[in-house]
């Protein structure tokens, strides 16, 4: 198994390893293979997702795409980092060991679990209330 260059230095150097301060959503997501956690916190202002950090054990696939994954949901909308896919984290990344895949395949759904909390607290009269 071959982890590119570009992989092992964001998993050496992740920018976006932090915990937020009153996160408007919070995603949280288990590797059921390797028992491993993501945690993954957004800040929404106006619709766009403002700031962003995770915090993972996960390998350095699940780190690497964590940090690709946040990279490319902040500043964008709501709707806008919904449609991240596996396929803009391996480009990011020039390439995923197949056996890798389902690791990063797991920072999308914590994001995806962040945005539908923040969704959720929205409807109950959050601070973006509609
Ligand atoms: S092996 Fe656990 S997240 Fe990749």
């Amino acid at each position: 198994m071959e982890y590119t260059k570009q992989l092992i230095k964001r998993f050496r150097n992740p920018k976006h390893v932090k915990k937020l301060k009153n996160p408007d959503g919070i995603g949280e997501v288990g590797n059921i293979t390797c028992g491993d956690v993501m945690h993954l916190e957004i800040k929404v202002d106006k619709d766009k997702i403002t700031d962003i950090g995770f915090q993972t054990f996960g390998c350095p696939a699940a780190v690497a795409s964590l940090d690709v994954v946040c990279e490319l949901a902040k500043g964008k909308t709501i709707k806008q980092a919904k449609k991240i896919s596996k396929d803009n984290i391996i480009k990011t990344l020039k390439s995923m060991p197949p056996i890798k895949v389902h690791c990063s395949v797991l920072g999308i759904e914590a994001l995806k679990r962040a945005i539908s909390n923040y969704n959720q607290k929205n409807k109950k009269g959050g601070k973006n209330g509609k």
